[in-house]
């Protein structure tokens, strides 16, 4: 039975470019749209800008321009960048519409009557010089621990401590420079802490969707574990809900001078966006995917996706809103990790904070960017690290070294030779290829947004492909007298393999699949249509070159035009960062720190080393190398049909290790080392192994655990 699937992405804000740590969970989010499209399923995918708070006043008060004029402008940049590259919403809105404020209205006035609604006195710095209330990121002042000038209201940058912005010593209002006073204030809040809310949020963490998956990954549901404490425990607090003006955004009714807190209508800005997409289109029954009775009844789904730094305002305060006010709540929550350039995280000085607008300026395809993205995407919430020169080596030899391959080596011939006409094709060698096995298996992958899975197996594929072509020679039968026949079904045969390597790599790159049905003439690709070679005499298009290489210097320009000086510019610090950009920015500045400071890192970039046992189950001499071994080591993974798949490693230990008597011991290795391609074969990760300061004395010594351990287990 064919699904029916809200998709939505995280609304970006409205003052801030898109970069490319935005686009690691739009481009997930549409590849998997795109992928239940193809498989019949009916989807609506909206998004919109998120345009309130006091960082956009603000930052159109700098800019002598009203918040409107402010927020009309990015509206335009925003989709423009989606669009190249190629993340097609049906509907991308604004959280500053007509809608929007009906909603939002509507769910104030549902959770009121519902008893969800507070109201209470809070202390909080005033600028008495702009006569507003201070966000927290706009207090500066000393840290209270280390004394450090300048730092936010939050937490210090150079020690790294947490506290209230009343503990600042010598604060001041980064907007005006005035020195804050403490005011009071009334405040809306939404009652989270109440019983009823618990108790829902605790069955919701244990929900599944349509297709039998959990309705949050693992990392997820243990935060909520986390955040909701034991059974019979109550560990979660209200939500201050309002601001005071003057404010950006929806006054609250029946209380002039309090605003929304535009996390509050943020999220609703889901639902507008998808009322005024599908009124427009008119066909669509909003509230079969809105309304809590109706969706239940017509079986819709509403799937999120959002970076994992909002992680507590989607699984909590959210489904709590919907729940409470009588709307549907989410049936899944898709959450990506951050983006890390070269394993740092991205930076201005570096030129690896990467805007959207440069990559496309400086004319790199982005169809590279969703194949890179697709491949290191694995449906889990880690980091996903965009290693550069690893882009540029598995776009040229798996998209353009294989997969194009095909095509380019065949198409010649069919047009030179027989007039563009295909033949048959072999069915012995498109087997493989086109039974209902293999595409559930690439199928089951996109589904579970896996995407690296179903890659790393499509491109298996077109290994098989290539195979073909090189062990029948059309180069060689178009020579031979008689050859004819053969050269014909030889590479009407390739191209229908072709043909279906688009077909299962339509999702990730869209645009290279539509160039492909052209130059094959055929009907735009779905997964349900059966496989039938391409047919005999059916005429294609003259071959068309389909995607370039991509050379180093392109990646050098990028960065060299992203590159700031280090200056940290008031701007980008005023300006209110989306998710990415405040946890670059918050990073840049602690690693600026740690350079000049001290030579500590944090726990959390201890934490990126994934370190597992593992156990040798194989060590060989290297043909060539005087100081490698190459190792196969089992950390517990397997492959598809649950084979055990040991990793290969080459470790430079010969010097102190026979071979022989390392197989079958155990000892730690890196598990997320970016695979390297060397002389001898890929190496998978690394060995730690202990030896003096200059490795030149003393021995060299591998790590072994205690007895106990186990390969798999993670070290930390
Ligand atoms: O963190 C952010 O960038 C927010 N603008 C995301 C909002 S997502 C949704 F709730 F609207
Ligand atoms: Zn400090």
């Amino acid at each position: 039975m064919s699904r029916k699937i809200l998709v939505t992405n995280a609304l970006p804000y409205a003052n801030g470019d898109i970069h490319l740590g935005h686009l690691v969970g739009y481009i997930q989010a549409d590849i998997w749209v795109r992928f239940q499209r193809m498989r019949g399923n009916t989807v609506h995918y909206v998004c919109a800008d998120d345009t309130h708070g006091t960082p956009v006043m603000l930052r159109a008060e700098k800019e002598g321009i009203t918040p409107e004029q402010l927020i009309d402008r990015v509206h335009g940049e925003h989709l423009r960048d989606f669009t190249e590259f190629g993340v097609a919403f049906d509907h991308y809105h604004s959280t500053h519409s007509t809608e929007n404020r009906a909603y939002a209205e509507d769910f104030y006035a549902k959770l009121k009557a519902a008893d969800f609604i507070d109201t209470r006195a809070i202390e909080q710095y005033y600028d008495p010089v702009k006569n507003m209330f201070l966000p927290d990121r706009f207090i500066k002042g000393e840290c209270p621990k280390c004394g450090a000038a300048d730092q936010y209201g939050d937490n210090c940058e150079v020690c790294g401590a947490a506290y209230a912005p009343t503990e600042l010593k010598n604060p001041y209002s980064a907007v005006s420079g005035a020195k804050p006073e403490l005011r009071s204030s009334e405040h809306y809040f939404f009652r989270l802490s109440d019983e009823r809310s618990v108790a829902f949020l605790r069955e919701w963490t244990r929900g599944t969707n349509a297709a039998g998956q959990r309705r949050l990954q693992a990392e997820a549901a243990n935060k909520m574990k986390e955040w909701l404490g034991e059974e019979g425990e109550n560990k979660l607090s209200d939500w201050d809900i309002s601001r005071d003006a003057p404010y950006f955004g929806f006054e609250i009714p029946g209380a002039p001078g309090k605003y929304f807190y535009v996390w509050l209508d943020a999220p609703i800005g889901y639902l507008a966006s998808f009322r005024h997409y599908a009124e427009k289109r008119g066909d669509v029954a909003v509230d079969d995917y809105t309304d809590a009775t109706r969706a239940a009844a017509a079986a819709t789904e509403m799937v999120h996706f959002i970076g994992k730094d909002i992680l507590y305002f989607h699984a909590l305060f959210w489904p709590a809103m919907l729940q409470f006010a009588g709307y549907r709540t989410p049936t899944q929550l898709c959450v990506n990790g951050f983006l890390t350039v070269d394993g740092a995280k991205m930076s201005k000085s570096r030129g690896t904070f990467i805007t959207a607008r440069s990559y496309v300026e400086q004319k790199l395809d982005p169809e590279w960017l969703r194949y890179y993205f697709a491949s290191k995407s694995n449906g889990t919430m880690e980091d996903v690290d965009l290693s550069l020169d690893d882009l540029i080596a598995k776009v040229n030899s798996d998209l353009v070294g294989k997969y194009v391959n095909i095509a380019s080596r065949c198409a010649g011939f069919i047009a030179k030779r027989f007039g563009g006409k295909l033949g048959a094709s072999d069915p012995r060698a498109t087997g493989e290829f086109e039974t209902a096995y293999e595409a559930a298996i690439i199928a089951r992958a996109y589904e579970e947004r896996d995407y690296g899975r179903a890659l790393r197996e499509i491109m298996r594929l077109a290994d098989l492909a290539n195979q073909y072509v090189n062990d029948h020679k059309p180069w060689e039968l178009a020579k031979q007298e008689g050859g004819e026949e053969h050269l014909h079904t030889v590479c009407s045969t390739a191209l229908t393999l072709f043909r279906d390597l688009t077909l299962y790599l339509k999702p990730v790159l869209p645009a290279l699949a539509a160039k492909v049905e052209d130059f094959l003439a055929i009907e735009a690709l779905t997964w349900n249509a059966g496989w039938h070679p391409l047919p005999a005499g059916h005429t294609i298009r003259d071959y068309r070159h389909l995607m370039t290489r991509v050379e180093r210097k392109q990646i050098d320009a990028l960065l060299e035009a992203n590159r700031e000086s280090l200056a940290p510019a008031e701007s980008a610090k005023t300006a209110a960062p989306h998710s990415q950009q405040r946890h670059a920015e918050k990073q840049q500045h602690a690693a600026q720190s740690s350079e000049t400071a001290s030579a500590h890192i944090s726990i959390d970039d201890f934490a990126k080393v994934d370190l597992r046992i593992a156990r040798i189950v194989d060590a060989q001499h290297v043909e060539g190398a005087d100081k490698l071994i190459r190792l196969q080591l089992d950390i517990g993974e397997t492959d598809e049909a649950g084979n055990p798949k040991p990793r290969q490693v080459f470790a430079g230990i010969k010097s102190a290790y026979d071979p022989a008597a390392l197989v079958g011991r155990l000892t730690v290795m890196v598990a997320n080392l970016a695979p390297r391609k060397m002389k001898f074969g890929l190496s998978e990760g690394m060995v730690l192994a202990a030896s003096d300061p200059d490795g030149q004395t003393g021995g060299l010594y591998i790590l072994s655990p205690d007895a106990g351990a186990e390969p798999g287990m993670r070290v930390k």
